[in-house]
């Protein structure tokens, strides 16, 4: 790997129980009309009413667009924009899953920029600085509080479409993991391997030379020196707590390891980027309507197995890291991969794509469009081309590893 190191970063990180209390304070400091981007369920809690009453006691005015809808599509996006029309905010505050924070980085971009949703996606369509954010996560998933960037679901392409520049950033992310206390197994699950992917992506992605224009010419420059040590913290604590969240949900310790593990794999994948798996799991999504975090993670053993030959190396590390213990690194990064599908099979990732609901018929499909989301492809570890995509789609299908093994 070449010496170099990037990380993007928001300028402010809180992490640990109670510090959704610092929203007031921060939102202060940073302005003094703030749109609040949230959902239905969290608007209807108790913890809600106490966000908004700390947010009036340190004097900032606000209004609340509750009705985000899961995995963000355009029309709420634009219903929003049409609902805060003559509030004229100066901070927007995203409040839920990724699907909140994502459509508060959006609004922030169309209130900043004006025009349609549209002219954003891609890379670096952003022209310049928004109005700040602050994102606090209720789930501990997609690393969006930290992340640059933003995906909507666009009804008329019928596909999940990336809106990526480094001015996406939160000005602050506020992370509280008894956010994620009222957190379902089945959305624990989801979203923890959301994360373990973003990790193991972020990880294993290709690395590129050390050379001054990087950040500039890439949203997501690849594996690097400081992401790594964002995404062993985070592999490390989802081995160690991901299972025991997703049992029992009022196990205090395992939340904050969680989240704390979400938050890290953002930090890595955010300058980082991810890979095939991300890729794979936008026509999947599309075809199956199931969550992205089901998607990225039943695709995620099959991405490893076709990649370990061209990262034996850094998979061996990741095994250590959870410790595996001794061994070589062929013999251990095979058994980091089996570990790797023996954790998401205990927290009832499906095992298969057929398991997770996709037709047989629409295996090409897959295979075809997760090769278009050049932005990816271009960072796996691995050359994809159409023979491969088809290769593991076909093999994730079946649930057979197998078949990817001499790939
Ligand atoms: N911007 C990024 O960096 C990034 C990274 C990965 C994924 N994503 C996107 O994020 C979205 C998925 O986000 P998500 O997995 O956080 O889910 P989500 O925001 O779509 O929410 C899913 C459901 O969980 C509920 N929920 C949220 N918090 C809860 C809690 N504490 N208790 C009970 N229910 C709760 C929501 O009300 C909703 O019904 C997708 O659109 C995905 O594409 C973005
Ligand atoms: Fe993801």
């Amino acid at each position: 790997m070449s010496a170099f190191g990037a990380l993007r970063l928001p300028r402010t990180i809180l992490f640990g129980n109670g510090q959704r209390g610092a929203i007031g304070t921060t939102a202060a400091r940073i302005g003094a009309r703030a749109l609040i981007c949230t959902d239905a369920r969290l608007a209807a809690t108790p913890e809600f009413a106490i966000i908004l009453a700390d947010l009036h006691d340190a004097g900032v005015v606000f209004q609340v667009y509750d009705q985000t809808a899961p995995d963000l599509p355009i029309e709420s996006i634009n219903e929003c924009i049409e609902q805060v029309k003559g509030f004229a905010p100066d901070l927007v505050i995203g409040i839920g899953g990724g699907s909140c924070m994502d459509l508060a980085k959006i609004v922030a971009v169309l209130l900043t920029h004006g025009g349609d949703v549209r002219r954003y996606y891609g890379e670096f369509a952003v022209p310049g600085p928004v109005m700040p954010l602050i994102a606090v996560p209720t789930t501990a998933g997609t690393g969006s509080e930290v992340t640059p960037v933003a995906v909507v679901a666009d009804s008329e392409r019928g596909a999940k479409v990336g809106i990526a520049s480094p001015y996406l950033i939160p000005v602050a992310a506020i992370c509280d993991p008894d956010l994620t206390m009222s957190c379902p197994p089945a959305l624990t699950a989801c979203s923890g391997a959301d994360a373990l992917t973003h990790a193991i992506e972020a990880f294993t992605t290709a690395a590129r030379p050390s050379d001054p224009r990087l950040t500039e010419e890439h949203v997501f420059v690849g594996k690097n020196l400081l992401s790594d040590h964002f995404a062993k913290l985070a592999v490390f604590n989802l081995f160690r707590y991901l299972a025991r969240a997703y049992r029992d949900g009022s196990d205090r310790e395992a939340r904050r390891g969680v989240m704390l593990a979400a938050l890290a794999a953002g930090c890595a994948f955010g300058t980082a980027g991810t890979a095939a798996a991300h890729a794979l799991q936008y026509p999947v999504g599309n075809r199956t309507y199931t969550p992205h975090g089901d998607g990225v993670a039943t695709l995620l053993p099959f991405v490893m197995q076709y990649n370990r030959p061209a990262r034996v190396e850094a998979f061996a590390e990741l095994a250590r890291t959870i410790g595996l213990g001794e061994g070589d690194d062929e013999s251990l990064s095979e058994r980091f991969v089996d570990e790797v599908a023996a954790l998401l099979a205990s927290v009832g990732i499906p095992r298969s794509l057929k398991e997770l609901g996709l037709a047989e018929a629409d295996k090409d499909y897959v295979a075809e469009a997760g090769l278009a989301a050049t932005r990816l492809v271009k960072n796996n570890p691995r050359p994809l081309d159409l023979a491969a995509m088809r290769a593991i789609t076909y093999a994730a299908f079946d649930g057979d590893r197998e078949a990817l093994r001499d790939a």
